[in-house]
């Protein structure tokens, strides 16, 4: 009983490549935006090789428990989020205009022309600025006319985290803090009470740049109103898209694999916590769907709970370490995302940012910059 269904509507979300071609991109001209559609093929499109970089990042592991440990965070700069709670709302619906009348039937018509006309998401919900930012989510953790079925109404409709980075020309090192006011009794059913998710894309993935989190978010991924039971993927990995999401177009094997090799994917990282256990952490990326590897050891983490708030440290190398991985280096600069499930939450049951940058070496810039230390 979802409002702004979008039957009738512009033919917004047809084709994928309108999707991160048009209204990502309003200074290219029609005829430069399309990409030739591929084949739909159905059935399950995860890559079946084992990934070679597993092998090579389990070499730069090996004895790395606590690498973090030495670092002095005290003098690293800290990077301050405030992370709302985003109910039912995907990309297809921060597209889809409203005409003025605003949530619950749509996002308001102002905010898809702005959007359309070059202004990134973050520019009108700029999370870290005092007064709006207790307001972003309110009425959708309460409300189940608002952007889906209310929450658990218990649940804070924000929260907050501080990221600090480092790097030592070997790895990276970024230090999450975040506050959770859950007393931990609510556990995941594999007993985790908290998780943290940070994705980075490069500059040429341009609805990571410009979205963050909405570059994965679909109408029909699960829990969502038209759950298909998908997990996150990319628009440019359909051959098309409606209000509904982008379904099973997945373009060919062969089409996703040249996406893979040619960066247009978002890198994923995500350490679950518990206070009776190890944190675990996975790496992995998403393109056609979430693949994770918690398996890899190619990202470490060490977690901590302090007062209200889980501290994690996580380490990762730097450079390329094979498919679906970036090729980070000192002087590059990356967009990403961050989403906190607080309170044993799973899946979009979630607190998300906006898109925000993260640069890696001299000189330091945009909102996480990772500093040699
Ligand atoms: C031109 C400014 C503008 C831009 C750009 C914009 N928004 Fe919005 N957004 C708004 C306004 C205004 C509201 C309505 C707030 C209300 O009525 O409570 C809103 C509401 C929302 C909501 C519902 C939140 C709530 O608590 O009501 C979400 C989620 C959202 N926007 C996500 C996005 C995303 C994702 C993008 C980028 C794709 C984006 N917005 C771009 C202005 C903007």
């Amino acid at each position: 009983m979802r409002a702004g269904s979008g039957k009738g509507r512009p033919a917004l979300f047809m084709d994928a490549a309108q999707v991160t071609e048009r209204a990502m991109n309003p200074n290219r001209s029609c005829a430069q935006q399309r990409v030739r559609g591929g084949r739909n093929t159905p059935g399950t499109q995860r890559f079946a090789s084992q990934p070679s970089w597993l092998l090579a990042a389990a070499l730069f592991v090996g004895g790395a428990a606590s690498p973090a440990a030495a670092i002095d965070w005290e003098s690293v700069a800290k990077a301050e989020f405030v992370l709302f709670y985003p109910g039912q709302a995907s990309i297809q619906w921060t597209l889809d205009s409203a005409d003025g009348s605003g949530p619950p039937a749509g996002h308001p018509s102002r905010a898809v022309e702005r959007f359309r006309e070059g202004q990134n998401c973050s520019v009108c919900h700029d999370l870290s600025e005092d007064v709006p930012k207790y307001e972003w989510g309110a009425d959708i953790v309460r409300d189940d006319a608002y952007l889906g079925p209310a929450a658990d109404p218990a649940m804070p409709h924000y929260t907050e985290a501080e990221v600090q980075g480092v790097h030592d020309n070997e790895q990276i090192h970024l230090r999450i803090s975040w506050r959770d006011p859950s007393d931990g009794t609510s556990l995941r059913e594999d007993g985790y009470q908290s998780a943290v998710a940070f994705f980075l894309s490069s500059r040429e993935v341009l609805e990571g740049r410009r979205t963050g989190c909405w570059a994965t978010c679909h109408d029909d991924l699960k829990g969502m109103p038209n759950d298909r039971g998908l997990t996150m993927y990319l628009p440019r990995s359909r051959t098309a898209i409606d209000r509904t999401g982008g379904g099973e177009n997945y373009r060919s094997d062969r089409e996703l694999a040249d996406l893979l090799a040619d960066g247009h994917f978002l890198e994923y990282w995500q350490v679950l916590v518990a206070e009776d256990k190890a944190p675990r952490a996975g790496l992995g990326y998403v393109l056609e769907g979430r693949n994770m590897d918690f398996d890899s050891g190619a990202l470490t983490a060490t977690a901590q709970r302090e007062g209200d708030h889980w501290v994690v440290e996580m380490s990762r190398p730097l450079g390329n370490l094979g498919p679906g991985t970036i090729a980070m280096a000192p002087g590059e600069t990356f967009y990403g995302g961050m989403a906190i499930h607080n309170g044993g939450k799973r899946g979009r049951h979630h607190y998300v940012t906006m898109e925000f940058d993260v640069s890696i070496g001299h000189p330091p810039r945009g909102k996480i910059a990772i500093q040699e230390r």
